[in-house]
């Protein structure tokens, strides 16, 4: 694909010159700073920044925290205290880094949905897609291991519960639950290989999110018309587009003190809102807590991995026609990967001529009803699997499946869409029409 025609960086000076021809790394960093970016962004456009500011914020206070932790069972938890106690501003640090955590799920969540929304995992945005979901399963990963850490009550039986799963596998269950933890029960080579990979995880995002920016940076940004930029010739791109420094990086940065502000009165205020008390109780293997949940971000997925029960008669049709090796716990594990194997298929699945759901007026009914599936889901994933959360939950996550494999693929094939505005230059003047010349915006074109 063609990129978008723009200005490229041409050395000046005579050292500029001697650098290009050996290392264009000047070069490479005025093409993205520069960067043509579809002019009519919305606001649902920030949240790549703020991931890439939290994810740099965790590994910061990550490191910072390695200094004072010990990954050992008899001293995770006092190390923890100790930080929190005698480090200087070590509560401080670990409040960021904990909180952290939950920041970097809102950010990725909603992200994940404007890209659902507004069809920008379409062509030819897939590569791009599917490294987002590699690093989504990369951040559910760390995060679980990260939990870990502390050596609470919730840590420990945590760990349990969900290497249990793995258990759950046919045949070869207890060996890669074994080999998972480094011995047949959670214990000191689980606490070394935990924090080990939590350490290496976030640099593996890192480098991730490099490959994600240059595969966006390859297509172009998708932008709320779905509609793409000009590549006819430079004039006509430069009027549907701005360069990314000065105006994006403003706006992002505005946003980013906003949503800080809110982080910081999370963090000073409430830090331990979000989190569960059972985990400032040291580890005990002896006494298991009333009720193992896991953090808020895993809570949907979690609902769908509790949903299938024995009970459940397409459970019971697959255990029969598996001859039992497809039991509800191992058919309940398959749910939980495959709701998150269905979304990343969702470029496939989706059978619509129209990318943005801007203009679909069915597909903004059942997207709509997707996102309070998933708050549904979140919300009884934290409750005890009983009457009548169970019933929720079988028919949350039934919808979860439904709008993947069922809804997307026939949407568009009924549905009619709207017309969609010829280009970005269209919409953004209609946007801004009529706001008695104040909102009027001049690109470096005009
Ligand atoms: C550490 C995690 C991530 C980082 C740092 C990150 C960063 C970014 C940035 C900076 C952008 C451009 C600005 C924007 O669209 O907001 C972007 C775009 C995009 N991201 Fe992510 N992202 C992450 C995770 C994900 C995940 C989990 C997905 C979904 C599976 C995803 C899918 C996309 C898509 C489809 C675009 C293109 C949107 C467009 O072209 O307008 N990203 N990402």
């Amino acid at each position: 694909m063609a990129g978008i025609p723009h200005d490229h960086y041409e050395p000046s000076s005579n050292g500029e010159k001697w650098l290009h021809k050996r290392l264009p790394i000047v070069g490479l960093m005025y093409d993205a700073l520069f960067i043509p970016t579809p002019k009519n962004l919305n606001w649902m456009w920030i949240w790549g920044i703020v991931l890439v500011f939290t994810l740099v914020l965790q590994i910061v206070t990550g490191i910072v925290l390695v200094m004072h932790y010990t990954p050992h069972v008899d001293m995770a938890f006092a190390s923890v205290e100790h930080i929190m106690r005698d480090v200087n501003g070590g509560a401080m640090i670990r409040y960021f880094h904990m909180n952290g955590a939950s920041l970097f799920f809102v950010a990725v969540y909603l992200h994940i949905f404007r890209s659902l929304y507004y069809g920008s995992y379409k062509a030819p945005r897939e590569v791009t897609w599917i490294i987002g979901m590699l690093m989504y399963l990369l951040m559910m990963g760390t995060a679980f291991m990260g939990y870990v850490l502390p050596w609470g009550q919730m840590s420990f039986h945590g760990t349990a519960v969900i290497t249990g799963l793995f258990g759950a596998i046919p045949f070869v269950g207890e060996s890669v639950q074994t080999w998972l933890l480094g011995a047949s029960a959670v214990g000191q080579p689980a606490l070394n290989r935990f924090f080990s990979l939590h350490y290496l995880m976030p640099f593996i995002l890192l480098g991730l999110t490099i490959v994600h920016i240059w595969a966006f940076h390859t297509t172009g940004n998708n932008n709320p018309t779905g509609v793409e930029v000009r590549r006819t010739s430079k004039e006509d791109a430069e009027k549907d587009t701005l360069p990314f420094w000065p105006y994006f990086v403003i706006k992002d940065l505005f946003a980013l003190a906003i949503i800080l502000a809110v982080f910081m009165a999370i963090v000073g205020f409430m830090p331990n809102y979000l989190g569960h008390p059972d985990n400032y109780i040291p580890a005990n293997a002896l006494v298991t807590p009333a009720h193992i949940v896991p953090e808020w971000y895993f809570l949907p997925f979690y609902a769908i991995l509790r949903a299938f029960t024995a009970d459940v008669w397409v459970v019971q049709i697959v255990q029969f026609l598996s001859f039992g090796i497809i039991d509800a716990k191992f058919f309940g594990v398959l749910a939980m990967f495959g709701a998150i194997a269905v979304m990343a298929l969702a470029p496939w699945l989706d059978t619509s001529s129209v990318r943005s759901g801007r203009f679909r007026p069915m597909f903004k009914w059942w997207f709509s009803l997707l996102v309070v599936d998933f708050v549904v889901l979140a919300w009884v994933g934290a409750q005890p699997a009983e009457f009548p959360f169970d019933w929720i939950s079988l028919i949350a996550s039934t919808y979860w499946f439904a709008y993947f494999l069922v809804i997307l693929p026939l949407l568009g094939v009924m549905e009619k869409p709207l017309a969609t505005p010829a280009t970005i230059e269209d919409d953004f003047k209609s946007h801004y029409a009529g706001t008695g010349g104040t909102k009027t915006i001049v690109s470096p074109a005009e």
